[in-house]
C-alpha cells in the first residue's frame, strides 16, 4: 500500500506482523485501557490475516491499527480500532477504516459490526461518519461497568 504524503510525517498501511506485537499491546493499552496476552494478537492475524491492519511511521513503527474479526459468517466485526495519541486527527484512522472496509468488499462480507463505550464521542462520531449506525444498547458491557453501544453498517 502507498505512503500518504502530507504535511504531517508520511505513513503507511501493512498487514500485520509478529515483530508488531509490542507496540500494538502498549496502544491498547494506553488507548483502549486493555491488556491482552500476545498470543490472542498471533492467532487473530492468523484467522484472518487482511484483517489486521497497521498504519506505521517511517521507520515501520506501528502508529495505529485495525484488527477485524469474522466470526458470524457475511459479517465483519471489528474487535480493536485505536491511534497511537500523538499521530491522531490526521488522517491515519480514516485510511485505516477504509481499507478495512476495501477488505470487507473483497472478502464480499455484507456487513460491518462494532461496539463502542456510549461515553466515547469521539469515536461514535468517527464511525457515524463512516455510516455506521447504533443498533443496540449494551448494558454494562465493559468490564468498569459502563454500558456500549453495537453499531453497525451495510458493506458494499
Ligand atoms: C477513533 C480513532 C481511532 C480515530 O483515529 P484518528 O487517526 O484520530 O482518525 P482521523 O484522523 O482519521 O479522524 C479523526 C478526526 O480528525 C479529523 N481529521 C482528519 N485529518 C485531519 C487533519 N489533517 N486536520 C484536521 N482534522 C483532521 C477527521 O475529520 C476526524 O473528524 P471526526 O471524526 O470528528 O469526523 C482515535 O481517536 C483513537 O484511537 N481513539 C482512542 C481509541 C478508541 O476510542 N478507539 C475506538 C474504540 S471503539
Amino acid at each position: 500500500m502507498a505512503p500518504v504524503e502530507s504535511l504531517s510525517p508520511p505513513f503507511s498501511l501493512r498487514l500485520f506482523h509478529p515483530p508488531d506485537v509490542s507496540t500494538i499491546a502498549r496502544i491498547v493499552s494506553e488507548s483502549l485501557h486493555e491488556h491482552y496476552d500476545t498470543s490472542l494478537y498471533f492467532s487473530l492475524s492468523q484467522a484472518w490475516p487482511d484483517g489486521f491492519l497497521v498504519a506505521a511511521d517511517a521507520q515501520n513503527r506501528p502508529i495505529g491499527f485495525l484488527l477485524g474479526v469474522t466470526q458470524v459468517p457475511g459479517e465483519a466485526r471489528i474487535l480493536m480500532f485505536a491511534v497511537d495519541r500523538p499521530h491522531r486527527t490526521r488522517g491515519v484512522g480514516t485510511r485505516l477504516m477504509e481499507s478495512f472496509l476495501a477488505q470487507c468488499r473483497e472478502k464480499a462480507m455484507r456487513r460491518a459490526t462494532l461496539e463502542v463505550r456510549v461515553g466515547n464521542a469521539t469515536a461514535i462520531r468517527f464511525y457515524a461518519r463512516f455510516r455506521f449506525s447504533v443498533t443496540d444498547l449494551l448494558r454494562g458491557y465493559y468490564s468498569d461497568g459502563e454500558d456500549g453501544y453495537q453499531m453497525a453498517r451495510d458493506v458494499g
